[in-house]
């Protein structure tokens, strides 16, 4: 399922790699992409770029067929370093560009617009395609968006966690949502109304899981983590589970505004 966003193609069912370390990270990653994913995610502080590099190069997959992402750590947020730091990752990642190039989170805001019109300069230099945020409130992506020409925004996103407001501005910028954690790190897979429709789907609380998130809009990608080959194939077989209304229904009703993520560094969401 391929999602059209500024006109630029991106695979809609992406393979998280948060915590996918060491030994596992290869294997993973290798996996992902013989099963047929073609949309990678990483960042700076996942300590894993070199290891996704190398499983992507191994792959031999043409370059062009992954959509390759990764994330500027926060320490790395002054221009200076946004600039040499992105140039360590492709270094890590074996590439001459990442697909996007995302703020991992918004905490030097004091310097957004000219941290932002660096990450232009990194697209205009070839070493990324887009420009994303992570982990932005309404206020912060909306001053971003004045400030560059935003591709995507990725949140924290699951049945426990509804984010309307963000959900809608990017429908109306035409930006990717891509929905983090949207497993909500495994809690939510042994919720009973999940584990309800699947068994009526004949599917798993994963597949379900994922597929919710992606019929809710044409903007939406999930970016599931898993470590063994059998989950990371059945995640992708969300892509062939069908919902019902009620079923979309039931789970837009779990909504707790329960957060799995949330550093001391995070915003005020409420912002
Ligand atoms: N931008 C950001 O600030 C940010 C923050 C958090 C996450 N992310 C990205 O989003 C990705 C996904 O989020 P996440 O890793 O936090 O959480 P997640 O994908 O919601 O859940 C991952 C957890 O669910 C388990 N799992 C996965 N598939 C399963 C299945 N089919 N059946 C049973 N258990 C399953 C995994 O176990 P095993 O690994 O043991 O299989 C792991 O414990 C990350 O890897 C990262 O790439 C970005």
């Amino acid at each position: 399922m391929l999602r059209t966003i500024q006109g630029t193609p991106v695979p809609a069912l992406g393979f998280g790699t948060w915590e996918l370390v060491d030994d596992d990270t290869f294997p993973g990653v290798t996996a992902a992409l013989e099963l047929g994913y073609r949309h990678i995610d990483t960042a700076q502080d996942y300590g894993n770029e070199h290891t996704v590099g190398q499983a992507v190069t191994a792959s031999g997959i043409d370059r062009d067929e992954i959509f390759l992402t990764t994330k500027i750590g926060n320490d790395n947020l002054t221009p200076e370093a946004i600039r040499s730091s992105t140039y360590e990752s492709l270094s890590k990642l074996e590439t001459d560009h990442v697909d996007l190039l995302m703020v991992h989170w918004p905490v030097r805001l004091d310097q957004l617009e000219t941290n932002l019109e660096v990450f232009g300069d990194l697209v205009e230099a070839g070493a990324a395609r887009h420009i994303g945020v992570c982990n932005f409130t309404p206020d912060h992506l909306t001053r971003a968006l004045d400030a560059a020409p935003i591709f995507s925004l990725q949140v924290e996103h699951h049945a426990y966690l509804a984010q309307p407001r963000l959900l809608e501005l990017c429908a109306e910028n035409d930006l990717l949502f891509t929905a983090y954690s949207p497993l909500a790190r495994g809690e939510l897979l042994k919720d009973p109304a999940v584990v309800a429709i699947a068994e009526e789907r004949g599917a798993t609380p994963a597949q379900i899981l994922l597929r919710w998130i992606l019929d809710e809009d044409e903007h939406t990608a999930v970016i599931p983590k898993a470590t063994a080959r059998e989950r990371i194939e059945e995640n992708l077989g969300a892509l062939d589970v069908e919902l019902t209304e009620g079923d979309h229904d039931a789970l837009t009703a779990l909504d707790r505004g329960r957060r799995m993520v949330d550093p001391p560094f995070a915003p005020d969401w409420a912002r």
